[in-house]
């Protein structure tokens, strides 16, 4: 049995235990390996230095060097759609494929972007098979409808689920040897870059369109599986606040706390470091200024979430997230939860768990979210104030503290997933099973 021991690449200001995780030689279980592939994925280029102790037999992980990507384009700013056209033509796509799913169309959402395509001509196909927490089956009808649309490129327009959705789309197309999307869960070694994708996001949320990332709910197996892979990642992403106007307002607050939950987990992450944390603090200072106005649909409100969310996603995307997103996506695939309501409930209860593990962080967290004062304020009360910031905000725009489906019967199971969801091993504090069972219990009536 090896010990792997990531704290001496922590951030220095992260005061976090080691984390250890025990690999039998030979006989690696797969939750582990896949784990580690997570860690090495966000951290991107992170090297095994296997430096064994001959009497211990004990290994580490050096950390060579940091990876950031990104899109090669995107475009932002009101009216910024106009680009899909360009940016088609520029690239001389014949074709497009454009996944959204029937409420956007429904509601004219969509049609703001096919409406562009119609008057330039551009030959489109519509696929709208896909729902909330998307589904494998979403994405088995997606591939066999792209083969038949004789398309070039992929449109996609919408939330997270459409962008997800696209990208797994994107790559069993160009990976066909990955054909059942299960096979993709964790860091899929394709080699090939997928159909070209223009994302078109229409939540201030998820960042999809700038993420390595995409997640897939199995129904049967109820669990969601994150995918990570640089060939998913949109070339072109085009942020549009005026997109996002028809937000109804508890959408708005949900899809904002998601971002405002990927830019302080991300934060606090394992993996942090420094290019990753000048994009979460201007996120969280951004969400923080703009949420409430977006949620009354002001313009300036849908801008700064634009931007704001993106920007999260420019560093978590990098270098993963932690505890939250590990409950939020059990909860989603348990419950089905919209997964911004499921991470905002527990943002200030993971925060809560985490503090002792957070350096200094938490005053930094404190000022980008406005409060004054923080450089006068022992470290107990910037914790606190960062945490009650992000409950204020949270109360102000509507997220609720509760989800009544839960039952006693069910934490259990709904640990032992969120211990072995791929966000968990960026956590910076381990959590037992009897913990994380006493944060899922915070949220029952
Ligand atoms: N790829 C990533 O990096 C990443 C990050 C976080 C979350 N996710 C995933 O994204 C999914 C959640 O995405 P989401 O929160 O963006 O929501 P979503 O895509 O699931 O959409 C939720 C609902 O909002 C509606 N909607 C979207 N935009 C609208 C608009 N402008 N006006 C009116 N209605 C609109 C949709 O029609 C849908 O019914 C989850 O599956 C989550 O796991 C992915
Ligand atoms: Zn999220």
């Amino acid at each position: 049995m090896f010990e792997t021991s990531f704290s001496h690449f922590l951030p220095n200001d992260i005061q976090a235990k080691p984390a250890i995780i025990f690999l039998v030689k030979d006989n690696v279980t797969q939750p582990h390996i896949c784990n580690l592939y997570f860690l090495f994925t966000f951290a991107k280029i992170w090297i095994i230095g296997i430096v064994f102790n001959k009497q211990k037999s004990k290994r580490r992980i050096e950390k060579m060097a940091n990876r950031i990507s990104l899109n090669a384009t995107s475009y932002h700013g009101a009216g910024a759609i106009s680009e899909v056209v360009t940016e088609i033509n520029n690239n001389g796509f014949k074709k497009a494929f454009v996944a959204s799913d029937p409420d956007l169309i429904k509601f004219g959402v969509t049609g703001k972007v096919t409406g562009l395509l119609d008057a330039a001509k551009i030959p489109y196909e519509i696929y709208s098979d896909i729902k909330p927490n998307p589904t494998i089956e979403n994405v088995k009808n997606g591939v066999e409808a792209f083969k038949k649309s004789g398309a070039d490129c992929i449109v996609a327009i919408g939330g997270g689920s459409s962008m997800d959705t696209s990208k797994a789309i994107g790559i069993i197309i160009t990976n066909p040897e990955f054909e059942d999307v299960r096979s993709l869960e964790g860091v899929a070694p394709t080699k090939n870059p997928c159909v070209p994708i223009i994302a078109v996001p229409t939540t201030a949320g998820t960042a999809a369109e700038v993420t390595i990332n995409y997640v897939i709910t199995d129904v049967e197996k109820e669990r969601k599986f994150v995918c990570v892979d640089t060939h998913d990642m949109p070339i072109v992403a085009v942020v549009d606040p005026e997109m996002m106007s028809s937000m109804p307002k508890g959408l708005t607050a949900a899809t904002g706390m998601d971002a405002l939950t990927h830019a302080i987990e991300g934060y606090t992450t394992r993996a942090a470091w420094e290019m990753t944390d000048m994009f979460h603090l201007e996120a969280i200072r951004l969400i923080s200024q703009n949420l409430r106005d977006a949620v009354e649909n002001k313009k300036s409100g849908r801008e700064g979430m634009a931007l704001g969310q993106y920007i999260a996603g420019m560093g978590f995307s990098n270098v993963g997230l932690g505890i939250d997103h590990a409950m939020a996506h059990t909860l989603s695939a348990h419950y089905d939860t919209p997964h911004g309501v499921a991470c905002a409930m527990f943002l200030p209860i993971s925060m809560e768990f985490n503090r002792e593990y957070t350096g200094e962080r938490l005053r930094e967290v404190a000022r980008a979210m406005g409060v004054e004062g923080v450089d006068n304020m022992t470290q107990e009360e910037y914790r606190d104030a960062a945490i009650a910031a992000v409950k204020k905000l949270s109360e102000d725009v509507g997220i609720p503290t509760t989800l009544d489906k839960i039952k006693e019967e069910d934490l259990d199971t709904l640990a032992t997933d969120a211990l072995n969801d791929a966000c968990y091993p960026g956590n910076p504090r381990e959590a037992t099973k009897e913990q994380v069972i006493e944060m899922f219990r915070m949220l029952m009536a």
